[in-house]
């Protein structure tokens, strides 16, 4: 890892990470790579994700990670489990703070907490085809792509690319 990835370290959502998560998800360069936030992005649309992403963590149905510097949030990696049970990965790092190599440390300190705490052996993503950097990060962390109608799971209307990742990639990336 960089000077600046290593920089990052993940610590568990939590709700006295809503007012940065609202004041970067509002901003629209994030919902519009990512098809499961409403854009505009409602005044207490970070509250009510917390409130309900620390409900499904207790169900064992999602593992959802603030990416901090400092005392600072920069980030979130979330992996949720989708329809019959895939793990899905997305992430999103605050507009002020691309290019420093935080999507890519928070990607893999998400995946590695997510490996180190449960059994899966697959993991899927995908990113819209107009994305590169969130491409580049997938494939950084030992994603292959895969081809569209293999894929188990579906994200919205773009044209997208899909991925998978196994637990044995992912230890030697
Ligand atoms: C995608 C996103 C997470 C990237 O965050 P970031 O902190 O800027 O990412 P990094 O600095 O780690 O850069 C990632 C890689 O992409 C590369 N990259 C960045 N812009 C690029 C571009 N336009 N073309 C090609 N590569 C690009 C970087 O050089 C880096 O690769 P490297 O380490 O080999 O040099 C951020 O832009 C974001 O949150 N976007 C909105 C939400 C989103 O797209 N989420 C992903 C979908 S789930």
């Amino acid at each position: 890892m960089s000077e600046r990835e290593s920089a990052v370290r993940m610590e568990p959502l939590a709700m006295r990470h809503a007012p940065e998560v609202q004041r970067y998800v509002s901003d629209p360069a994030i919902p519009a790579m990512m098809d499961n936030i409403p854009q505009p992005y409602p005044p207490d649309g970070a509250a009510d994700y917390i409130r309900s992403n620390m409900r499904r963590q207790t169900e064992g149905k999602v593992w959802t990670y603030a990416a901090m510097v400092g005392s600072d949030l920069v980030g979130v990696c979330s992996i949720r489990l989708e329809d019959e049970d895939v793990p899905v990965l997305g992430y999103w790092i605050g507009k002020p703070f691309w290019g420093r190599g935080y999507g890519s440390a928070a990607a893999k300190l998400g995946l590695k907490r997510f490996f180190s705490e449960t059994d899966f052996r697959l993991v899927w993503s995908a990113s819209h085809a107009r994305n590169p950097a969130s491409i580049r990060i997938l494939e950084k962390c030992g994603f292959q792509r895969i081809e569209a109608e293999k894929s188990a799971f579906r994200s919205g209307q773009e044209p997208s690319v899909y991925f998978k990742l196994e637990r044995d990639w992912f230890a030697a990336a």
